[in-house]
C-alpha cells in the first residue's frame, strides 16, 4: 500500500496541464459505443475508473482500441501517460450480453450510467464493484429505472452492489423528479430514455453537471432543457463523431487551491474544462480572495475549455451552500483544506451527498483536518472550519479512507504544514489522477525564481502510485 510523505512547500510559479476529465471520459466511451460508427477520442483519462468503463463496454461486444502516437497498442503502465487516441467502433443502442459479471471497480459513474443503458437491453447483467462501490446506494437509479420497466436485484434496502439488471426492450418513458441533485441519476434516466418510444423528463432540484446533455448534443442526440426539467426523446441513435476530452477541473482544483493559499504564487493551467456546471470552485476561490483569470474557448464538441491563471493571496472564510453545492461537490474536500488556512470561519452545508461518495467525505475530512490541528465541527450535512489565518498547519498522519479525493486534498494540506505529513493508502488516487504524485513532488520542490514561468509539467509525468514514498 503506497503513501505520500509531504513537506512544507514554497510559493510556486509554473504552468501545467492536468489529465482528462473523468466524467467526460466515461461518457465519451459510452456515447461512442452506442453510436452508429467509428469515433476517435483524444485526451481520454487513463485512470482506473475510466478504464473500468472501457472494459465493461468491451465485454459487451464494443471494439475499443487504445493507441499510442505511432499507432502501436497503448497499455497502462508506470509512466501514467495516456493513449494518444482511443478508437471506438460503435454498435448502436443494442449491446451484446457479456459472458460474465461486469466489474465496475471503484466507479459509481460506470455502474449508475451503465444501469440506465442496460435497463433497455434484452438481456440480464450482473454489475460488481470493489469494497467501496459495494457500499454505495444504487436504489437511487434502480427506483426510477424500475418505473420504466426494468427489474433489479441489489443487496438490502439501498440495493448496494452486486446489482443484477434485468433489461427490458421497450421501456416506458417517465417524468421523474430527482429526490437529490445527482448528475449520475439524471444521466442514467436520460440514457434509459433512449430505449423508449416517447419523451422522458428528469426534473432536478438543483442544476447538476450537464455533460450528458452537452455531449449527447455533439453526438446529434437532442435533449431539451426547460427550467429545471431536461427531456429526451427515445429512439435517437448517437451519430459517430470524434471527441476531445479537456483537462479535469476537479484535478486542477488541487493545484488551484495550492496556488491560491500561497501569497506570491502564480499558476497557469492550460486546456482545462470550463463547463459552467463545474466551475463553482473558481467562484468560491474568488470569493475567498484568490485572483483568477479565465480564458475560455468553446470546443467544437460543445465542452468549453481554456486557460486558468491564478494568483495566491490571503484567503478569507466563506459560506458554501444551496445551489452551489452540486457544482463543487467533488471539490469540497480540497475547499475544506483551503478553508483551514483562511482568515475566519467557513461553513459548508446542504452537502449531505458527500456522505455517500467513495467514503463518507464529511467525517473523513473532519477527522483528517483535526489531525492537522484544525478546529472543525461536523454538521449532519457539512462542516464548520475555523481558518488558521494563513498560519501553517501542524503536520498530520492521516489515511485516505481509500478515497482518491481525500488522499489528494490532504497531500495539499501537507504542503502547508510544519513538519512531514504522511498520507497513507494512496493507491486509490489512480482512480482519477494518474500522475498526481509526480505533480505533487514538482510542486513541493518548485520555487518562485525570477520572473516568468517555466513549464515544468506538460502531461501527467507518471503514476507513482506504486511508489512507497511518492
Ligand atoms: C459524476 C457526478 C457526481 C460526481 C461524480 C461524477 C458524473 O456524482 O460526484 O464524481 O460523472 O456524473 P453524483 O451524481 O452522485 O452527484
Amino acid at each position: 500500500m503506497s503513501e505520500y510523505r509531504v513537506k512544507k512547500a514554497h510559493p510556486i510559479a509554473t504552468e501545467i496541464t492536468v489529465p482528462g476529465d473523468k466524467s467526460i471520459s466515461h461518457r465519451s466511451i459510452m456515447f461512442a459505443a452506442l453510436s452508429n460508427g467509428t469515433c476517435e477520442i483524444t485526451g481520454f483519462l487513463p485512470s482506473g475508473d475510466c478504464l473500468s468503463t472501457a472494459t465493461a463496454f468491451r465485454s459487451m461486444g464494443v471494439k475499443i482500441d487504445f493507441l499510442n502516437n505511432d499507432d502501436s497498442v497503448w497499455e497502462p503502465d508506470e509512466t501514467g501517460h495516456g493513449p494518444h487516441r482511443v478508437i471506438v467502433q460503435g454498435r448502436g443502442l443494442q449491446l451484446q450480453a457479456p459472458a460474465g459479471p461486469v466489474d465496475c471497480g471503484n466507479s459509481g459513474t460506470t455502474m449508475r450510467l451503465l444501469s440506465g443503458i442496460l435497463a433497455g437491453q434484452d438481456f440480464s447483467t450482473v454489475l460488481t464493484g470493489d469494497e467501496s462501490l459495494s457500499k454505495r446506494p444504487m436504489k437511487r437509479v434502480t427506483g426510477p429505472l424500475s418505473l420504466m420497466g426494468a427489474t433489479f436485484e441489489g443487496t438490502g434496502p439501498k440495493e448496494t452492489p452486486p446489482l443484477t439488471v434485468h433489461g427490458h426492450s421497450g421501456l416506458k418513458p417517465i417524468t421523474y423528479t430527482l429526490p437529490m441533485a445527482s448528475a449520475q441519476v439524471k444521466s442514467a434516466i436520460l440514457l434509459a430514455g433512449l430505449y423508449t418510444e416517447g419523451k422522458t423528463t428528469v426534473i432536478e432540484p438543483e442544476i447538476t453537471r450537464n455533460h450528458t446533455e452537452t455531449m449527447l448534443r455533439h453526438f446529434r442526440v437532442k435533449t431539451v432543457r426547460e427550467g429545471m426539467a431536461i427531456s429526451i426523446y427515445g429512439g435517437q441513435v448517437p451519430e459517430s463523431r470524434d471527441f476531445h476530452v479537456p483537462g479535469d477541473i476537479s484535478s486542477a482544483a488541487f493545484w488551484l487551491v495550492a496556488a491560491a493559499i500561497q501569497p506570491g504564487s502564480e499558476l497557469i493551467i492550460k486546456g482545462v474544462g470550463l463547463n459552467e456546471t463545474r466551475t463553482g470552485i473558481l467562484k468560491v476561490l474568488i470569493r475567498m480572495g484568490a485572483q483568477i483569470a479565465e480564458d475560455l474557448t468553446t470546443g467544437a464538441d460543445g465542452e468549453p475549455y481554456g486557460t486558468l491563471t491564478i494568483r495566491g493571496g490571503g484567503l478569507k472564510g466563506t459560506i458554501i451552500e444551496g445551489a452551489e453545492i452540486p457544482n463543487v461537490i467533488d471539490e469540497l474536500p480540497i475547499l475544506a483544506v483551503a478553508a483551514a488556512l483562511a482568515h475566519g470561519k467557513t461553513i459548508i452545508r446542504d452537502a449531505k451527498e458527500l456522505r455517500v461518495k467513495e467514503t463518507d467525505r464529511i467525517s473523513a475530512v473532519v477527522e483528517n483536518l483535526k489531525h492537522f490541528g484544525v478546529e472543525v465541527r461536523e454538521l449532519f450535512d457539512g462542516m464548520e472550519i475555523e481558518g488558521s489565518k494563513g498560519e501553517s498547519l501542524t503536520a498530520g498522519k492521516v489515511t485516505s479512507f481509500g478515497d482518491h479525493r481525500i488522499a489528494m486534498a490532504f497531500a495539499i494540506a501537507g504542503l502547508f504544514a510544519e513538519g512531514e505529513s504522511i498520507i497513507t493508502d494512496t493507491d486509490c488516487v489512480n482512480t482519477s489522477y494518474p500522475g498526481f504524485a509526480a505533480h505533487l513532488r514538482l510542486f513541493q520542490s518548485r520555487q518562485v525564481s525570477g520572473s516568468g514561468h517555466t513549464p515544468v509539467i506538460d502531461r501527467p509525468p507518471g503514476s507513482l502510485s506504486k511508489s512507497p514514498h511518492a
